[in-house]
């Protein structure tokens, strides 16, 4: 397993503990009132698991097992590494501005950086959507 895939599955895994962890309190919560400040873990809750991991898991799956090129190349992985770290930082702007009540510019950050991560994995596997053998 290339080593981006690696460290994507491990941040994915990370999400989703943290994720479910916020989910099952919010849960526990509609059942036996603890602190009604538990709900500023909603956005994080979704962002962490619709982004930080569904998505994240399926990129990695993507950059490891989409047809590569002669010779067994990835291409340029770095286009790929920068794609993640825009998904990542997309991923926290969003969860603590929207847990912690922060400015809306701050939501809209991570929101572009996670379009940016998008276009740029796009981009970079464009060229890898192809017959294997091509
Ligand atoms: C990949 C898995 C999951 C995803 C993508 C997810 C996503 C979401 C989304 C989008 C909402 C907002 C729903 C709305 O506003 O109507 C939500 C709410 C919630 N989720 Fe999750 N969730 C997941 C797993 C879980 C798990 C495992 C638990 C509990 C153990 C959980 C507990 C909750 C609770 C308590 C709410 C608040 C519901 C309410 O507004 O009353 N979620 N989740």
């Amino acid at each position: 397993m290339p080593a981006l895939t690696a460290w994507a599955i491990r941040l994915a895994l990370l999400y989703l503990l943290v994720g479910f962890t916020f989910g099952g309190l919010l849960l526990f919560h509609k059942g036996v009132p603890l602190r009604p400040a538990l709900w500023s873990l909603l956005p994080a809750h979704i962002e962490f698991l619709l982004i930080g991991w569904t998505a994240q898991l399926i990129l990695a799956m993507a950059f490891w097992i989409l047809p590569r090129f002669r010779g067994g190349s990835r291409g340029p992985a770095w286009l790929a590494w920068l794609a993640f770290a825009a998904l990542n930082l997309g991923v926290w702007l969003v969860a603590l501005a929207g847990s912690f009540g922060l400015s809306a510019s701050l939501t809209l950050a991570g929101r572009l950086a996670q379009a940016l991560a998008a276009l740029l994995f796009g981009v970079y596997a464009w060229r890898r959507v192809k017959p294997s053998g091509a």
